[in-house]
């Protein structure tokens, strides 16, 4: 059905679609008979339908039908060839877009975060080759700038190139062999992907579960070693994104490391936005991601091992499974001496990570801590007031990642849809089990800002009020204003007690 059809559907008749949008009947007759909304109605349309068709949609629907003609350039290509019939267009539909301008969002989900203006610029410097001096010394860089992120001394500490489940999958494939019994804690979604990871490795997996919303429970992984002498390793997510809770990395480290194992460790959503300390809490493996808490383009998975994996990874007598994942031979790109070609780097994106982190140790870990926590109380304060109930428990809620049930009576997916057409802000949905049930706030690295939290809780009003929740407008924002107030005296006192 195309995009004609699916308005007369939606609203009941022709008419009925003209009367919506304030048109002649003859109008929308047409564009039932072409096949195809014309193109300057694409925003009316997403808008008038509350997001149920795209602009997009009406825009690619548009261009199909009646391919845009660009006059300014000559018919006669050079050499004779009419860019019309070239073979090669017919794998190619025609397009009005020439070149992609995204539109401004407010970034507010699981991640991609919004990305610092400095980090942008950075990014779109000319590219140099992955082996030039001046590249070399960047990465170098870059490697100690992580070490601080991570807190570690560890030498090898490094951005794979790939996303977060590169580092994931980097850790398993090289720490498990087959055979290798692996204690895998499960209480979100990503648990879940390390409980696939430990599977596909040939590792013996043994299962410790806690409900969605819940942390690791450490008697828990403390009985399932005890139960399975000789485990390996004990895998873990710190911050689990699908729900908001984080779990005692330190205490579940110490545990693993009493019964012989290493542990790895998800950092993805928490490296940047709550304390991870990889030399204090002597954490062996751990893995984040470029587009969370450090507010980096996605792509790039930070990872640090410490000497016992590389030792372990060494001695290893079978081959690793994976030659791009492969630990002894990336060392050799990643390492410091003499670099050898390995795979071709992302250089510009790494730019962008090295910038990214420079504004991490320009704000400071711990302010940037701070800074996470000060801005959840706020949203807190201010969801609360809405009568938005949390899924987690107060001690163990991630600042960067609120997750609340869904205002009851409401379409929730309407509510996220109207989010971003009507206010151009992204919020996350539930994934698995809490799906349609929960929206998820994310305030990560950058998007991490007094006015996000304000545009959020204004525009969450406006929406729910619009669609017949009972909210009180102006609640909210009063809520979080009186939380920010509360926290700068708190502040106030401390320095002057200090002082
Ligand atoms: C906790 C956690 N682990 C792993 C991943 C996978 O990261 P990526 O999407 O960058 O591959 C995510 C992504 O959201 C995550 O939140």
């Amino acid at each position: 059905m195309n995009c004609a059809e699916q308005l007369v559907e939606m609203f009941g008749s022709q008419a009925d679609v003209a009367r919506a949008f304030q048109l002649d009947r003859a109008v929308v007759h047409n564009w039932v008979k072409t096949g195809y909304v014309p193109v300057r109605w694409a925003g009316e349309v997403e808008r008038i339908t509350q997001g149920r068709i795209n602009a997009v949609d009406i825009l690619n629907e548009a261009s199909a039908k009646n391919p845009v003609r660009v006059k300014s350039r000559p018919n006669d290509a050079p050499f004779g060839i009419s860019p019309e019939n070239q073979t090669m267009t017919q794998y190619a539909p025609a397009k009005r877009i020439t070149s992609f301008h995204p539109p401004q969002r407010t970034l507010m989900g699981p991640g991609p975060t919004e990305i610092h203006p400095r980090v942008l610029t950075t990014m779109s410097q000319p590219a140099i080759g992955y082996l030039d001096p001046v590249f070399v010394e960047m990465m170098e860089e870059l490697k100690s700038l992580l070490r601080y992120a991570y807190q570690t001394k560890n030498a090898l500490t490094f951005p794979l190139s790939g996303p977060g489940s590169v580092g994931m999958e980097f850790c398993f494939v090289n720490m498990v062999a087959p055979g290798d019994k692996v204690v895998v804690c499960q209480n979100g979604v990503f648990g879940g992907r390390m409980l696939e990871n430990v599977v596909r490795a040939g590792g013996t997996p043994i299962v410790v579960e806690d409900k969605w919303g819940e942390p690791v429970d450490p008697q828990k992984v403390e009985d399932a070693l005890k139960k399975n002498k000789g485990a390996s390793v004990l895998a873990f997510v710190h911050a689990e994104t699908s729900t908001g809770a984080q779990s005692d990395a330190k205490e579940l480290t110490r545990i693993a490391h009493q019964h012989g194992a290493l542990v790895i460790v998800d950092a993805v959503t928490s490296l940047a936005g709550t304390p991870v300390k990889v030399d204090e809490w002597d954490i062996d493996a751990i893995y984040s991601a470029s587009q969370k808490c450090l507010s980096c383009t996605p792509g790039l998975s930070p990872v640090s091992f410490s000497e016992r994996v590389v030792e372990r990874v060494k001695k290893r007598k079978d081959k690793i499974h994976s030659w791009f994942l492969d630990m002894n031979l990336l060392l050799g790109y990643w390492n410091a001496g003499a670099r050898t070609y390995h795979h071709t780097a992302p250089t510009n994106s790494l730019f962008a990570l090295h910038e990214a982190l420079l504004l991490i140790r320009e704000e400071g870990l711990e302010n940037s801590w701070a800074r996470h926590r000060r801005h959840h109380v706020a949203l807190k304060a201010g969801l609360e007031a809405m009568g938005l109930k949390f899924l987690v428990q107060e001690e163990y809620q991630l600042p960067q990642m609120n997750a609340v049930y869904c205002a009851e009576g409401v379409d929730e997916a309407q509510v996220r849809s109207r989010l971003l057409s009507e206010f151009g802000l992204e919020i996350g949905a539930g994934l698995g089990p809490l799906k349609g049930k929960i929206w998820r706030f994310g305030l990560m690295g950058y998007s991490c800002r007094p006015d996000n939290v304000m545009l959020c809780l204004s525009a969450l009003g406006s929406v729910l009020d619009d669609m017949g929740y009972p909210v009180h407008v102006g609640d909210a924002e009063s809520a979080a204003h009186g939380a920010y107030a509360q926290m700068h005296a708190t502040d106030a006192q401390r320095k002057k007690r200090a002082a």
